[in-house]
């Protein structure tokens, strides 16, 4: 039956443009037909009555009553830190060094890695998350076990080896000349193998010699459509550090831009200390921002003001950050940022100035949103004719609460924002890749369906 012309039928959203600049960003039909080829991609979407006129023979699906909408994309994640989710206590340089790096270090052995990888997947899964820029470890053997897992299922997914030869323990160490002859073999072996993506990843500046910087910026001109992948102004103590050991820099993203680091599929995860010289050279070069709500409250790391990067035209994506973020679910995601800008409220001088995160917006960031941060608009994200077929069934009645509070909801977007503060793994009832539903542990991916 997967492999036959299909017609999903529910009520469908997706988005077709940024909220922040068009009326229409997005198309909703309540009873509505999403038709997926053989090959696994979209097409048709519209009004079911409208389009199953169009195909009278086919398949259909039945999921009246649940939004079937685009996977999330989550993009900013560590896989390696799955197992390090919710460690107390430290901001972020110290965190690093207490959970983190001993945390890593483990990932240079290939059967531990796949069974981490293994884990991460079928949380993505269960949470609806079908593409995922993912950061591995300095062990080019995480990555093969990442995309090895990914492969098994088909799914698009970004990773990369870590890049970091100082200000780590030794046995986390690499050189500038072997991460360059890794990362380099890693690109041959798995960019554009299947559905998979490499992003060259240096850790962030602190964790590179301006050496390895410059081979990272090296691998980008050698193979221009691979990602670029690292973190940005994510805590002050940071910011600091990176002024003292770049001394002649004007600031934290000029580090990154003097070694050719900023271009289009370029994203930096946080950004949530930028000035605003730095937000105008983000957009100008096309680098895009992962915003991690949950990370930077979990870590304390600050307050990311989404609506200057919208004032800038800066491509912003929603990401997890796990293991500093604390969920790997979109719908809990969001609802932290939606949180984050009501709390902005408290600190600016102007409070009419912070506009509170409306739901659209946010399903926009998580889908479209991110699409675009990953210039992947043109394959997923959306259900434009001829993308791939990466969707997830949502059921906004998941809950008793949700159930009880959805009656008192009129609009689509009421009931977005119910979903996306009352809902979590337990709302996602299906997750499909290229057309194909998923199972974890051999059950469907929606955990309470057992
Ligand atoms: N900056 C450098 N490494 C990391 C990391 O692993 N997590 C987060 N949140 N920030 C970082
Ligand atoms: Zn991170």
């Amino acid at each position: 039956a997967q492999y036959q012309t299909t017609a999903y039928r529910a009520s469908i959203l997706h988005f077709v443009d940024d909220p922040a600049v068009s009326q229409t960003p997005y198309e909703y039909y309540e009873d509505g037909v999403l038709v997926v080829g053989t090959d696994g991609k979209v097409k048709a979407v519209g009004p079911a009555n409208t389009v199953l006129n169009n195909y009278p023979y086919i398949q259909v699906v039945d999921y009246s009553g649940k939004i079937l909408m685009p996977g999330f994309i989550d993009s900013h994640v560590h896989y390696p830190q799955t197992e390090m989710i919710a460690s107390f206590g430290e901001q972020l340089l110290d965190w690093l060094n207490t959970y983190t790096f001993p945390t890593e270090q483990q990932f240079s052995n290939k059967t531990y890695a796949k069974s981490v990888a293994k884990t991460f997947i079928n949380e993505l899964v269960r949470n609806g998350t079908t593409t995922a820029l993912v950061f591995g470890t300095v062990s080019p053997n995480s990555v093969d076990a990442l995309f090895e897992e990914a492969q098994t299922r088909n799914m698009r997914l970004i990773a990369g080896k870590v890049m970091m030869d100082r200000n780590a323990p030794d046995y986390l160490l690499d050189t500038p000349a072997s991460s360059y002859t890794d990362s380099k073999a890693l690109i041959q072996k798995w960019h554009k193998n299947g559905r998979a993506l490499y992003a060259v990843t240096p850790r962030f500046a602190p964790t590179s010699t301006p050496e390895q910087l410059a081979k990272a910026g090296q691998l980008l001109r050698e193979f221009p459509d691979v990602y670029m992948h690292t973190h940005l102004s994510e805590n002050k103590a940071e910011i600091a550090w990176v002024q003292s050991l770049f001394p002649s820099s004007t600031g934290y993203l000029d580090v990154y831009n003097s070694f050719g680091l900023s271009r289009n599929r370029s994203v930096y995860a946080h950004g949530v200390h930028l000035r605003d010289d730095e937000f105008q050279s983000l957009a100008q070069t096309g680098a895009a921002i992962a915003f991690c709500p949950t990370s930077n409250m979990f870590l304390g790391s600050g307050l990311f003001n989404l609506q200057k990067a919208e004032q800038y035209g800066v491509k912003v994506g929603l990401g997890t950050d796990v293991g500093a973020g604390t969920s790997f679910n979109a719908l809990q995601t969001m609802n932290e940022a939606y949180k984050m800008t009501q709390l902005r409220k408290a600190f600016v001088d102007d409070p009419s100035t912070v506009n509170p995160l409306k739901a659209i917006k946010a399903y926009y960031l998580a889908t479209l949103g991110a699409a675009r941060a990953l210039s992947l608009e043109n394959q997923v994200g959306s259900f434009k004719i001829g993308n791939e077929a990466d969707f997830v069934v949502i059921n906004p009645n998941a809950t008793d609460l949700l159930k009880f509070r959805m009656q008192k909801t009129n609009t689509i977007e009421d009931k977005l924002f119910v979903l996306q503060m009352l809902g979590d793994d337990r709302a996602i009832q299906n997750t499909y890749v290229m057309g194909k539903k998923q199972t974890v542990n051999g059950y469907g991916s929606g955990y309470y369906q057992y």
